[in-house]
């Protein structure tokens, strides 16, 4: 059988109130992507040749959402919503253009499966002229029934149009619809808006399908893959249902994950092998993990890469352009930005790493903070291989340490340091012998102003005694 061509037509256009948010509704995320891309992940992934999607007025951010999420998408605008039919032909002139077979989407139904879309396609290949994606609710008020006789499916009945006998019906439209490519025009252009809402409705589709002697017919799905978010609870429901999906495939794909319903994936996390996840861990977009790294508990990663055999936390934070190299280790409250950490290279406790470079196998000590903005600008910090850095410097950007150079410890490093020199930047220790003895009497507060405070500090002037410099 030669390969169908299949437009797919995504509808976006809907005010989606019911979020009360100042974002349009398909913008809102789940697993760390929109709703409206993973509808068109799941368009691409079932191999659909050409997608449209429609939006309503105003909506140029979700325009713009659908050409990043899948650039070769057309963006139709409804202008005035007019119902789910009215919105599907708002892409007409896609349509004419033509296709074996058309799917009707809604934006807001993010745990649609490809496999689902292929099966919808399938039906028509072999026949139908319209498929219908079906589900038995608990409870299903609201939803349109689907009334058929014997296989055939005869009519949609939306609520406020329905029977009481139809009302009991217990199968429901899920939403999703393929129609014959060849038919599709003329379907949609015969259905009208005498209804209580004065809408097109897509759903009388079937009803005109039928007076034209060509057959609909029904597939079934669980409810959850057609849950349509409309509002916060089930936007919730939403990301608990796919946060489920994500972890099951993360641990058949042969990940280690100690609690795994405490981890919480986007939908573009790539972890490899072997790699092993404790609790309380949250994957923003963009990270990807490699073979058998590990990632502590309560770190939290976004647009970041985990080199193989990689420590990460616990505690420990990274964020965009974060690469981390094989064996490295990032410890406890460790953030790391936009910095290349070189092959098992170390930052175990307390930094700050951002803007700049790591050398391989170089040692960041507790307490480092790479000072990369200056109130305005970003600048880098770049630390050469085998590099020392003492625990409590801060390495003021643009700054260069050599490889293998040490920096001794509570150094404020602001020029740059040689290949294999040591830099201290740091007020020399002064002792004062005998002091203790002179301590000064605790300052009671309503005297302040006396002896207390002309007693000079610990600290304060040069001894005469050379100190010992320690690093
Ligand atoms: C629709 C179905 C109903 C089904 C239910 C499943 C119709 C008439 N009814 O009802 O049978 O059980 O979904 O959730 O189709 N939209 C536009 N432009 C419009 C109107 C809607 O783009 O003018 C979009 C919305 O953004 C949304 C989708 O179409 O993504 C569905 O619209 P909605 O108002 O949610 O339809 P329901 O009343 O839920
Ligand atoms: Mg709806």
């Amino acid at each position: 059988m030669p390969k169908k061509t299949c437009l797919a037509i995504v509808l976006a256009a809907g005010a989606g109130t019911r979020m009360r948010s100042a974002l349009p509704k398909v913008l809102h995320a789940i697993a760390g992507r929109s709703l409206l891309a993973h509808v068109l992940a799941a368009v691409r992934d079932s191999g659909i040749d050409r997608t449209a999607v429609v939006v309503g007025p105003d909506a140029e951010a979700v325009g713009a959402e659908a050409h990043r999420a899948l650039p070769e998408a057309e963006v139709f605008l409804q202008s005035e919503r007019r119902g789910t039919a009215h919105a599907v032909l708002a892409a007409r002139s896609a349509i004419a253009r033509g296709a074996d077979d058309i799917l009707v989407i809604f934006g807001d139904t993010p745990l649609i499966s490809s496999a689902t879309l292929r099966a919808m396609r399938d039906a028509i290949a072999h026949g139908a002229s319209i498929a219908v994606l079906g589900f038995r609710p608990p409870d299903p008020t609201g939803y349109g029934r689907l009334v058929t006789n014997g296989h055939r499916l005869v009519a949609i009945r939306e609520e406020r149009e329905a029977s009481d006998i139809e009302r009991r019906i217990d199968l429901c439209n899920g939403g999703v619809m393929a129609l014959r490519g060849e038919v599709a025009l003329e379907i949609l252009d015969r259905i009208g808006h005498a209804n209580a809402k004065g809408e097109f409705y897509l759903t009388d589709a079937v009803t005109v399908a039928d007076g034209m002697a060509l057959e609909a017919v029904v597939l079934e799905t669980g409810e959850d893959e057609v849950l349509g978010v409309d509002n916060r609870a089930k936007l919730a429901r939403g990301e608990a249902m796919m946060q489920q999906r994500l972890r099951a495939a993360a641990l058949e794909a042969g990940v280690t994950m100690v609690a795994p319903e405490t981890v919480f994936l986007s939908a573009d996390t790539r972890l490899g092998r072997d790699v092993v996840i404790e609790p309380h861990v949250v994957f923003g977009p963009g990270v990807s993990v490699d073979e058998g790294a590990v990632i502590h508990a309560f770190s939290h990663l976004e647009g970041a890469h985990v080199g193989k055999g990689a420590s990460v936390g616990p505690y420990a934070r990274l964020r965009p352009g974060a690469n981390l190299g094989a064996r490295s280790r990032i410890g406890n409250f460790v953030e790391v930005k936009a910095a290349e950490i070189g092959e098992g290279a170390k930052a175990n406790h307390l930094a700050y790493i951002g803007d700049g470079s790591v050398g391989a196998a170089a040692n960041i000590g507790a307490g480092t903070i790479f000072c990369n903005y200056d109130g305005k600008n970003k600048y880098r910090t770049e630390v050469g291989k085998d590099a020392f850095i003492g625990s409590n410097s801060a390495l003021v950007a643009p700054v260069k340490i050599g490889d293998n150079a040490y920096v001794g410890s509570g150094s404020v490093i602001t020029d740059n340091v040689p290949a294999g020199a040591l830099a201290i930047g740091r007020g020399r220790q002064v002792n004062k012998p005998d002091w203790g003895g002179r301590k000064p009497a605790a300052r009671t507060p309503a005297r302040s102003s006396s002896r207390a405070a002309k007693t000079p500090a610990p600290g304060r002037n040069a001894g005469k005694k050379k100190p010992k410099t320690k690093r």
